[in-house]
């Protein structure tokens, strides 16, 4: 059976956890799990608007957290939870392990000892989230109620406890995704068409998606910062800061593999939900390169995969699971020469999805609203500038290989975080040296520094 139901409990000790290291091994996908899920209570309402006692019970809400257990998603479950939501979250471990869910816990317990406040529910179901039993997940997280309109008509409906959906849940290497990209469409696009009919069938509406900075494709090589309307999946018009309107078109040029045409396609399909039905509220949330780490040390970036974001290999590097670090590209025309990024501490990433899930709350009942936003510090550090934060932390040097520039790759990739300050009232809060430091801690809680060869 796949699935377990936990609350947290405020007894246990940050003593007790785990490093994320790998602890239990994945077994296939199973559909025919039993969900231990509350009971659907019946509930009438009548046109009076009188709902029962649903309302009076915010408490019995979660937000639903697909892929919840991997790198990004575990960072905001944990904040969701010091926030005081309660957390179904939903992995099929394909990319994490399953002892992430206990240094949840275990840190939010921590957190609301803490602030003297109840701690909120966290329910793990390990499934895939394209299964069969997503349905009956849902099912149990609804409450079957009766409406009885004016002329006295009973009809049975659901209504979700659900009140928002994050969906990280895809499968992310680039350099995969160009050999295998059935495995791609399949998860990253044809699963995100089921997911939504489902939801759309429990009334759930307030949907928050992981998208990407590669969907700009070759805007990134302009050089200059990436707005959110250089990538439009509608016609729109646009104000620009000195007032004029701006008519923009959707087009998109150089997407340069299969899983940047995975995130666009499901974006487009997003705004084309949005469009047709105005109960949805969805936002996009374009990551640009999150990094670093809960402060504590016990959350970090624990793929089975192999990693291939700049950050983890460095610290494979530094810990000897890899020899040197490739730099590809020297003559870039940036300051030092390598390419540059904008990277993102993963915890105002986590912050961002708060942000998102309020800004589509102010726009329920608003009629139709798609929105995408950068997730990005604005911000660009060079990979020289990125060695060199965790040499700093690590008190190493971190061996260097020279090589040419990669094929579709780009000189500068920066965000604009305006349309994120002005209307999520979101911005972030760490830079790049508090990354390196805790990432590094990360990787010293985890016992990983001392395989450093001197
Ligand atoms: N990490 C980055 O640099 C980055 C950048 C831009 C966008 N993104 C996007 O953000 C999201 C999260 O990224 P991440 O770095 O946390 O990845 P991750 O691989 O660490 O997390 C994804 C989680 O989803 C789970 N999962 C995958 N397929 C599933 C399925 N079919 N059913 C249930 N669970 C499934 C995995 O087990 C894993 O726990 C992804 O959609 C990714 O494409 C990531």
């Amino acid at each position: 059976m796949g699935s377990y139901v936990d609350s947290l409990t405020s007894s246990s000790s940050p003593a007790s956890l785990a490093t994320s290291s790998p602890l239990t091994t994945p077994e296939p996908s199973d559909d025919g799990f039993e969900i231990d899920g509350t009971p659907s209570p019946l509930v009438v309402t009548n046109p009076t608007g009188d709902n029962g006692n649903q309302e009076n019970c915010p408490n019995d809400e979660f937000i639903l957290v697909i892929g919840g257990l991997g790198y990004i998603g575990s960072h905001t479950v944990l904040e969701l939870l010091r926030e005081g939501h309660n957390v179904l979250v939903v992995d099929n471990l394909s990319n994490s392990y399953e002892n992430v869910m206990h240094n949840i816990r275990i840190l939010t317990a921590s957190h609301c000892k803490q602030k003297g406040v109840p701690v909120p529910l966290l329910h793990f179901h390990r499934l895939d989230y394209r299964s069969r039993s997503m349905r009956l997940l849902l099912e149990t997280y609804s409450n079957l109620v009766m409406e009885i309109d004016a002329s006295g008509q009973q009809t049975m409906t659901y209504r979700s406890r659900i009140a928002g959906v994050i969906h990280f849940a895809a499968h992310k290497s680039v350099v995969e995704s160009i050999t295998t990209p059935l495995q791609y469409y399949q998860n990253n696009v044809c699963g995100l068409v089921s997911l939504l009919q489902m939801l759309e069938k429990y009334g759930i509406y307030n949907f928050i998606f992981s998208s990407s900075a590669t969907v700009y494709g070759a805007k990134a090589n302009e050089g200059l910062p990436l707005r959110e309307q250089d990538l439009v999946h509608h016609p729109e018009q646009h104000i620009d800061q000195a007032g004029h309107s701006i008519a923009l078109q959707p087009s998109v040029t150089g997407l340069s593999s299969p899983y940047a045409r995975t995130k666009y396609f499901a974006e487009a399909i997003l705004a084309d939900v949005a469009a047709a039905n105005p109960a949805w509220r969805i936002v996009a949330l374009r990551y640009f390169n999150p990094v670093g780490c809960d402060p504590s040390g016990f959350l970090g970036e624990s793929p089975r995969g192999e990693a291939t974001n700049l950050y983890p290999v460095l610290t494979q590097v530094l810990t000897g699971t890899r020899p040197r670090l490739d730099v590809f590209g020297s003559d870039w025309a940036t300051r030092d020469g390598t390419a540059i990024r904008d990277f993102i501490h993963v915890l105002d990433v986590a912050r961002g999805h708060i942000s998102a899930l309020a800004w589509n709350e102010r726009a329920e009942g608003q009629g139709s609203s798609f929105r995408t936003f950068n997730l990005g510090s604005g911000n660009g550090t060079t990979v020289l500038e990125a060695v060199q934060s965790l040499e700093a932390v690590a008190g190493r040097k971190i061996p260097i290989r020279w090589t040419g520039r990669r094929p579709g790759d780009v000189g500068s990739c920066v965000a604009s975080t305006e349309r994120a300050r002005a209307e999520l009232g979101w911005s972030p809060r760490e830079n790049i040296v508090q990354c390196a430091a805790d990432l590094w801690n990360f990787v010293r809680k985890a016992g990983l520094d001392s395989m450093i060869k001197v």
